[in-house]
């Protein structure tokens, strides 16, 4: 039987107002569009792991609102399992969305229902947690309940991905029940504490040391369109370049890549391979507008490795 991935974490609805830039504070723009697509990055991690093959289960709270009706259905039309997402008394999580024409985005998330996610509800989940070959965690959920899942996981002996998004200061205590972090440029330098909140190539190996050595096992820096630099337990370092595409919204390129590492890491490849992959998958996600919805199956990645340079129709 497959070994089952487990995501711990929030579910949104994106309302997302795309114009040719993101205005700056005080001003308005003119949009060109807006769109509702279902996101959250537990939620959207999950969806692309399930998409790829993957047998994932989320662990996570809806409001009782005609929002939480449609994401549920989102998660389950990808094949994730949805049991034990209750329904509190409080709106869905929700995220504003402003993307650019470059396919940036700033975003405001609003928590709901993703807040009532507590400690208890990974009591009342142990038998689940305990069949996962690896659990997948962010931070859009409240910080006792991410800290009690870590010291479970790490008490059980299950892998624990950690996506550290959105950016907060993070104890050591807490990295060190790590088995993957996965920061991206921004979110490494909070976690280091340094003011400046982007890296050159050559502070990539010396950033990516100085989390290991905050107590993680295993780092994989996300470098947006320069893909990803891994520090690994036993002393690989290797940067990964990204596919060239023409990125049309990069919303949860983060998420595809933590699902599509899931997905391999947990089918025995090694972490150099599995971070390959991920970043094949994340830059196809980048070519279509949405989080869930820019989540590839294994045929539109097959189709896309081919082709990199074709942009697939969703
Ligand atoms: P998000 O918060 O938008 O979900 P992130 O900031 O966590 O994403 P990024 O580093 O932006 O993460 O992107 C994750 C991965 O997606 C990168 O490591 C890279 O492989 C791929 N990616 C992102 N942007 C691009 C791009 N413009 N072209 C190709 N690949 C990209
Ligand atoms: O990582 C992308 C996600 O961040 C969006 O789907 C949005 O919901 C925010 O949580």
């Amino acid at each position: 039987m497959k070994k089952e991935i487990v995501v711990v974490g929030s579910i949104n609805l994106d309302l997302v107002a795309s114009s040719s830039r993101i205005p700056l504070p005080g001003e308005t723009v003119s949009g060109s569009s807006f769109r509702t697509f279902p996101g959250g990055k537990g939620a959207n991690q999950a969806v692309a792991a399930a998409r790829l093959g993957g047998a994932v289960t989320i662990l996570g709270k809806l409001g009782n609102d005609a929002f939480g009706i449609e994401l549920r259905d989102s998660l389950e039309n990808a094949g994730v399992k949805t049991g034990p997402v209750e329904n509190v008394a409080d709106s869905s999580g929700v995220a504003l969305i402003n993307t650019d024409a470059k396919g940036e985005n700033a975003i405001t998330v609003m928590a709901g229902a993703n807040g009532h996610l507590s400690p208890v509800d990974i009591d009342a989940n142990v038998e689940l947690l305990r069949r996962a070959g690896i659990v997948l965690t962010q931070l859009e959920i409240p910080m006792d309940t991410i800290g009690h899942l870590a010291s479970f996981t790490r008490q059980e002996g299950i892998p624990l991905m950690l996506d550290p998004a959105p950016a907060k200061p993070l104890s050591s205590a807490l990295l060190s029940c790590v088995d993957w972090l996965t920061p991206n440029e921004t979110e490494t330098c909070v976690l280091l504490g340094r003011a400046e909140r982007n890296l050159s190539q050559s502070e990539l190996e010396d950033a990516a040391t100085s989390l290991l050595q905050r107590g993680c096992k295993n780092v994989i820096l996300k470098l947006g369109a320069r893909g990803c630099y891994l520090a690994l337990a036993d002393g690989t370092r290797r940067a990964v370049p990204a596919h060239k595409v023409t990125a049309v919204d990069t919303t949860a390129a983060g998420d595809a890549f933590n699902g599509a590492f899931a997905v391999a890491i947990l089918s025995g490849e090694n972490a150099v391979n599995s971070a390959e992959w991920a970043c094949a998958v994340a830059a196809l996600s980048v070519t279509r507008h949405g989080a869930q919805p820019s989540m590839p199956t294994p045929s539109e990645l097959e189709r896309f490795l081919e082709a990199p340079s074709i942009a697939l129709k969703p």
